[in-house]
């Protein structure tokens, strides 16, 4: 091993042991010491998936990509044929590439399913791949950080204001402890957004903006025989808010975010419409099918913002900023002046693959034993942005972010097993209950 090889190695040890030692773990469960002593004793950064869906699938392929001396040590879902399925589509993954496929060490015993599941395999990671449904991601972070460990996490971070406060102290804890946390909001990684945010300031001041996630909608996993309500709505889990808290949240939060990133802040209130116009059946649950939004930032600036999931409707999946100088057309990678003169346009073909280069630069900065990525409190608030439009679509009022975030309004279940009941259940026709503006009150 070259001198450098040995430094490099050298301070990603003592990085990890710190970073353990930080968080009092080798005094924690049996399993954590084990961990440590793991992680000590060679040059491999262990990983662990939770939630094997397809997210979870893609991010593990990442990480075994990112060109470092990764390991897949353990994988945990609620469903152990999810688990399956991913270990056997990232192994034909790939298949033609025999010094990858190396690096998956997860034999039997290290392949955990139920609701705690990840109890079991965090502590043999250095690093923490979080893809579950965003209801379980305030509890499987704080778990992570509070063992130690190194996290990548998928969008969104929660589901309502609760889950978002302990993404908040959990990120809070994990600066202190100095551990790495990615969130998966790739455009934060994606070379066209990092070279139009370079020179946001050809626009002058941003003072409105538009975002868009309008297209035909996701899958529907309906219900099947001998399913109980839980296990139901944890397979059809896009349907359910305690789960996936609606698609405002879910996947119109990567636009929110882009136009909170360069505004360089969040916003302090919304008010906004929506409704299920198309997505009537048993088998949608909750959520509505779409959303109109106006968030004001502290100076006024607005956000209109539209998502929508409807069948044969226009698709765009898009962010337009206004500044006093122009405007930045983020998904045409192009700057133009207030008359509409070309200032800037990002060369396509120097565009990368975001979601590999999250996991280079996240694995990279832990091989080298650097502190570099605190994604977790903007992911908590961008959250926290997606959340508020829900909120005042849902009930037809002005909602004021402070008072919405300090609501305490939790929508996650009281327990987690199979037989547990969730949080919404279904009338006698097997239809849900669905927020009605104006009738439906949070604040
Ligand atoms: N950044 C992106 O562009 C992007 C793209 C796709 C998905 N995602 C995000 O990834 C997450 C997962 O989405 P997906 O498409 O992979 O969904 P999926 O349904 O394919 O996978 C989710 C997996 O999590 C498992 N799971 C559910 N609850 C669990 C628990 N308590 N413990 C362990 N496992 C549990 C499920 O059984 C399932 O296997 C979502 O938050 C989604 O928004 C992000």
């Amino acid at each position: 091993m070259s001198n450098d090889a040995k430094n490099r190695s050298n301070s990603r040890r003592e990085f990890v042991k710190q970073s353990s030692l930080l968080t009092g773990g080798i005094i924690a469960a049996p399993l954590m010491s084990h961990a440590n002593f793991f992680s000590g004793s060679d040059d491999t950064i262990k990983v662990v998936l939770v939630g094997c869906g397809g997210r979870g699938t893609g991010a593990a392929i990442q990480a075994l990509l990112s060109k470092q001396n990764v390991k897949l040590v353990a994988m945990a879902d609620a469903f152990r044929d999810n688990i399956d399925n991913c270990y056997k589509s990232i192994g034909e993954e790939l298949a033609d590439n025999a010094a990858i496929l190396a690096k998956i060490d997860v034999p039997e015993e290290r392949k955990f399913t139920g609701f705690d599941g990840y109890l079991k395999a965090i502590p043999l990671a250095d690093v923490v791949i979080l893809c579950t449904p965003p209801g379980f991601r305030p509890i499987h972070f704080e778990e992570a950080i509070r063992q130690g460990k190194h996290v990548f996490m998928e969008k969104p971070v929660a589901v309502d204001p609760a889950g978002v406060q302990r993404v908040l102290k959990a990120a809070a804890v994990a600066k202190q402890k100095k551990l790495n946390v990615v969130v998966g909001l790739q455009r934060h990684y994606q070379n066209s957004y990092r070279e139009l945010f370079k020179r946001k300031d050809q626009i002058g001041d941003i003072t409105s903006a538009q975002a868009w996630w309008n297209n035909d909608g996701v899958w529907v996993r309906g219900r099947k025989a001998g399913q109980t309500e839980m296990e139901y709505q944890m397979r059809n889990w896009y349907y359910f808010n305690w789960l996936c808290g609606d698609h405002i949240t879910e996947q119109h939060i990567h636009n929110l975010d882009v136009v909170n990133w360069f505004k360089g802040a969040y916003p302090v209130k919304a008010q906004g419409m929506g409704g299920r116009q198309v997505r009537k059946g048993k088998d949608h649950g909750e959520i509505f099918d779409h959303h109109f939004v106006e968030f004001t930032y502290a100076d006024g600036t607005i956000l209109n913002s539209q998502c929508r999931h409807i069948p044969g409707t226009m698709s765009r999946v898009d962010e337009l900023l206004i500044g006093t100088k122009g405007k930045i057309h983020c998904g045409a990678g192009m700057i133009a002046d207030s008359k509409g003169k070309t200032l800037y346009k990002f060369d396509s073909k120097t565009e990368n693959n975001p979601y590999q280069t999250e996991h280079d630069e996240l694995f990279a900065a832990i091989a080298k034993g650097q502190y570099k990525f605190e994604d977790a409190e903007n992911g908590a608030y961008s959250t926290m942005t997606s959340i508020l439009g829900r909120m005042a679509t849902y009930s037809g009022q002005i909602i004021d972010m402070d008072k919405a975030l300090n609501s305490g309004l939790d929508i996650m279940p009281k327990a987690f097993a199979w037989d547990a009941a969730p949080p919404v259940l279904p009338d006698a026709d097997g239809f849900y209950p669905i927020a009605v503006p104006g009738k439906t009150k949070y604040i």
